[in-house]
């Protein structure tokens, strides 16, 4: 009787697992290209690259520029005839996958569907798409994928599965005006206070139980049928009104792609559907936020996810660099975001510094791929990460952003390496194991002017930090603060 009640007990333990869950082994494989990978791009862009932040004149106030629609209260049939001549033409796929893959860039994800509800393939769910709507006519979703197979990157799609404000029905956060001084805004935001934070009828055709049966759902099997074997990530966002019966019927069809990575942002809050990674928005986690679970910080390269025409600040390559290292010192992947402008091109300031960044990878990159957070602390003088070998040794990599005055670097770690080299030349250091830590001889001159990375070799395996399986704690849920 107990052995029935126990098998009994087993079965409905296994029939409540939730979709997303898998066996370790099975989720370790699944997660290890990403693991290893450590840094893709993000691509953000659709038709709001047109506006680029600039609404009647006036630069939108808070928010992205894919947010242009919303803050500004752009009536719907006015977002749609400016997207009817989105015209591309200068976009070059092939390009933008080789940028990427010479800045030592592992994986790619783009904006399929941001919140303006415009998919960048085409779509039998909406005519709101890249090839039905606008004189370009290409499905940009799938030259990417081609694009990314060529140059081996790794394949991913960012899809707003909630949050729509041109197909109707979908949900509409922000509700006031807070984009340019419309001497009308006291009656947009009365009226988007009344109607949940929408401001134009158009937006409530729908309920969001239909807008999720009708656009998001058949949007979203619309990529998967097409590109699912290509597909790697899916990144999805603002989850404020997604229902568990719909997240259910997501991971149901998710079912069939079991290599397919996906973020927390499907749901709030939700334990059943925790998603594969964590993901911390334009902010890199202090070591006492790292709670074990996979995490990928997403940043802008500018002060904007989606294009702007002006004002833009750039971060330096030396500020990406260093975001780099700070992330892979501490295990996480880093999502770097370029967009290209209304014509397609990408913005100069991008590809200068994806450039800047590429050279630093042509040298240093064996200290980025397949690193793990090191079980040391961080060191005063920068950052350091370990690597596993296939023949149970270890390799530290320290990246020293400050160069030691007197020819000695300390690294205070107490296991005796057996030996060291600068990573760009190979170039082998005279160390001394001490009860103190490592003191190596290093040169007088630092070997790289951002960060230089000596390699330390261990004759055997160094502690591991321990991985945890995702719980539902987020960094931040999107957008709740701006
Ligand atoms: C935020 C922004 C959104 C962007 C996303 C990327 O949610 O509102 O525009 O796509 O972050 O992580």
């Amino acid at each position: 009787m107990k052995r029935i009640i126990l098998t009994l007990l087993a079965a409905l333990m296994l029939a409540a697992t939730p979709a997303a869950a898998q066996t370790t082994a099975g989720h370790d494989a699944k997660m290890a290209w990403w693991r290893g990978a450590h840094f893709g791009m993000f691509i953000h862009w659709g038709p709001y690259a047109q506006w680029g932040g600039f609404y009647n004149g006036y630069m939108q106030r808070l928010g992205g520029t894919e947010w242009i629609m919303n803050r500004c209260k752009i009536p719907v049939a006015e977002y749609k005839a400016k997207a009817a001549e989105f015209n591309p033409v200068n976009f070059d796929a092939d390009a933008v996958a080789r940028m990427a893959r010479d800045a030592g860039m592992k994986y790619l994800v783009i904006t399929s569907k941001h919140h303006d509800g415009f998919a960048m393939f085409q779509s039998d769910a909406s005519p709101f798409n890249i090839v039905d709507h606008t004189p370009y006519k290409r499905d940009v979703v799938d030259q990417l994928v081609k694009a990314c197979k060529k140059y081996g990157l790794k394949f991913g799609v960012y899809y707003s599965q909630m949050q729509d404000w041109t197909n109707g029905g979908g949900t509409a956060l922000k509700p006031s005006s807070l984009g340019w001084p419309n001497p009308e805004a006291d009656k947009v935001d009365a009226y988007t206070q009344a109607h949940k934070g929408s401001w134009d009828p158009a937006q409530q055709v729908r309920t969001y139980d239909e807008y999720f049966e009708q656009i998001a759902y058949p949007q979203i099997r619309e990529l998967l049928t097409r590109h699912g074997s290509d597909i790697h990530v899916l990144f999805w966002d603002t989850p404020q009104h997604m229902k568990e019966a719909y997240a259910e019927k997501i991971m149901d069809l998710l079912k069939d792609y079991p290599h397919i990575i996906t973020n927390d942002r499907l749901i709030r809050r939700n334990a059943r559907f925790t998603g594969d990674y964590k993901t911390p928005e334009q902010t890199i986690p202090t070591e006492k936020q790292l709670d074990g679970c996979d995490w990928e910080t997403s940043m802008t390269i500018s002060s904007s996810w989606g294009h702007q025409k002006r004002g833009t600040s750039w971060k330096s390559a030396r500020t990406l660099i260093t975001n780099l290292i700070d992330i892979v010192s501490k295990g996480g992947n880093f999502l770097l975001n370029i967009a290209p402008d209304e014509t397609g091109a990408i913005p100069q300031p991008n590809i200068k510094r994806l450039a800047a960044v590429g050279s630093w990878m042509d040298k240093y990159s064996d200290a980025i791929y397949g690193t793990e957070r090191a079980s040391v602390g961080r060191p005063h003088w920068g950052y350091c990460s370990q690597k596993f070998t296939p023949d149970g040794k270890t390799k530290v990599y320290l990246y020293v952003m400050d160069w030691p005055e007197d020819g000695e670097l300390l690294f205070r770690i107490y296991e005796n390496a057996t030996a060291a080299r600068l990573l760009d030349s190979g170039k082998s250091l005279d160390f001394e194991n001490t009860h103190d830590g490592i003191y190596l001889k290093v040169p007088a001159e630092a070997p790289d002017d951002i960060a230089s990375v000596i390699e330390l070799e261990f004759d055997h395996a160094l502690p591991r930090m321990e991985r945890k399986s995702m719980n539902n704690k987020n960094f931040e849920i999107v957008d709740e603060k701006r």
